[in-house]
């Protein structure tokens, strides 16, 4: 795919066309002339861009980023944060939950103003709210998060405004990569896996462009993949490797991400079972303000809970099951990474569920022992949790890895990895 670029070398003509996308929706106005790098001029100053005038532009290496010859009317400002912030407050429970930890309208106010706005960016912004609004959303919910994080552990105003910025900005670099609408969770090919891996790179590179974002928010941007224990992208490094605030957002988008299907009692389990993977310092201040509000995500005993562990149950040992006889079959296969990543996850699961006394190969036996018990029904529910967790990251693994790939033991995969999906997915229903 030519994704073509500006003198800059940034991918620009996914960008271009959806900037023109604004352009029919609202009035996208060139503050300058827009010129080629050759020096023709494409678009006079005071020309509005739109579908029409697109096709001057894409097939030129601009001089200049468009977004620094053009000015969007109304676009996203501060304000517009403070609106979106509070709404998400409102409406949805789990992000509600944590901001009233916090200052409640108060904390989203001062979290909005710390995010430094430079009017190119404000642009990009716009773009993502007029045409992808869950990826501001998304951005705005880890911005929270993430300045909850910061502000529990008594990060300086400077270190804030550094996290505040990443957070929302985090994900700009999908804006030119056209990945936005890409469904993350199911199999990606090649290509689509490396312009998903190279968007920290992307972002970082869109930001180092204006001082005020150059080092801390460009690097904080580029590390938001990456994982404290060196199993993340785009470079793979560990948490030593890691700027501070580099480790935190990397938590605050794995966090949020999970809270896509879990809840936030099920999000504490799944962290406290995965510590020697996260950074100490964020889990601990999650882990703790979810404590002071135990009262509120205590879950009441009921019947249809029950059914639904009982269900859960059934569906992880048929999963784990088929994972075994495939990952049993592929023994002849030294080295391939459906072996590697199906036989340890399947393993543990085994290994955890077994020691708490549950046998995944026995269900009548188990489920005679719970015998309505409900501390033994909670202790279940929250490994069961820790299984549909593992699964689907080892799904996400194996989907990666298998973009792009043919051959048998490929088709076998990807057959496995769609009836998988399905059952996590009535998994992640029955847990909610
Ligand atoms: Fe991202
Ligand atoms: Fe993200």
């Amino acid at each position: 795919m030519n994704l073509g670029s500006d003198q800059t070398g940034m991918p620009e003509t996914n960008y271009l066309q959806q900037v023109a996308e604004l352009g029919e929706m609202q009035t996208v106005v060139c503050t300058e002339h827009i010129q080629s790098v050759d020096g023709a001029r494409l678009l006079p100053k005071g020309a509005k861009l739109n579908r029409q005038v697109i096709k001057h532009l894409l097939n030129h290496k601009l001089l200049k980023p468009i977004d620094l010859t053009t000015r969007i009317e109304d676009a996203v400002d501060q304000q517009t944060l403070i609106t979106l912030g509070r709404s998400l407050m409102e409406r949805d429970s789990e992000m509600g939950t944590l901001l009233r930890m916090m200052r409640g309208e108060k904390f989203v106010r001062q979290s909005c103003a710390r995010v430094h706005l430079e009017p190119p960016i404000q642009n990009k912004l716009t773009v993502a709210q007029k045409l992808h609004p869950e990826l501001l959303e998304h951005s705005l919910r880890v911005m929270l998060a993430v300045t909850v994080i910061g502000e529990q552990l008594g990060l300086s105003e400077q270190e804030l405004e550094v996290l505040a910025t990443a957070g929302l900005l985090h994900d700009l670099g999908e804006l030119h990569l056209g990945i936005v609408d890409l469904p993350l969770e199911q199999n990606l090919n090649l290509e689509h896996w490396q312009q998903v891996r190279s968007h920290p790179i992307v972002g970082a590179m869109i930001l180092q462009q204006f001082p005020a974002y150059a080092n801390h928010v460009a690097r904080t941007v580029q590390e938001h993949h990456e994982r404290t224990d060196g199993s993340g992208y785009p470079y793979g490094l560990n948490g030593t490797a890691m700027s501070r605030t580099g480790r935190l957002l990397s938590f605050a988008e794995l966090a949020i991400g999970a809270l896509k299907k879990y809840s936030l009692r099920q999000l504490s389990n799944i962290i406290k079972s995965n510590l020697d993977a996260l950074d100490p310092q964020p889990v601990g201040v999650f882990l703790n303000a979810l404590r002071q509000f135990q009262t509120q995500i205590t879950v009441a005993p009921s019947e249809a809970r029950d059914e639904n562990i009982v269900s859960l149950f059934k569906l992880v040992a048929q999963l784990v099951s088929s994972a075994e006889t495939i990952s049993e079959s592929f023994k002849s296969t030294p080295g391939s990474i459906q072996t590697c990543l199906l036989g340890p996850v399947v393993g543990n699961i085994h290994q955890t569920l077994r020691r708490a006394g549950f046998d995944l190969h026995n269900t009548e036996a188990t489920l005679a022992m719970i015998n309505n018990d409900q501390e033994t029904f909670i202790e279940l529910e929250e490994l069961l949790m820790e299984s549909v967790y593992q699964l689907r990251k080892a799904l996400l693994e194996m989907e990666r890895h298998n973009g792009g790939r043919d051959g048998d033991n490929q088709a076998i995969i990807r057959q496995w990895v769609a009836d998988a999906e399905q059952h996590l997915d009535t998994a992640a229903n029955l847990l909610s």
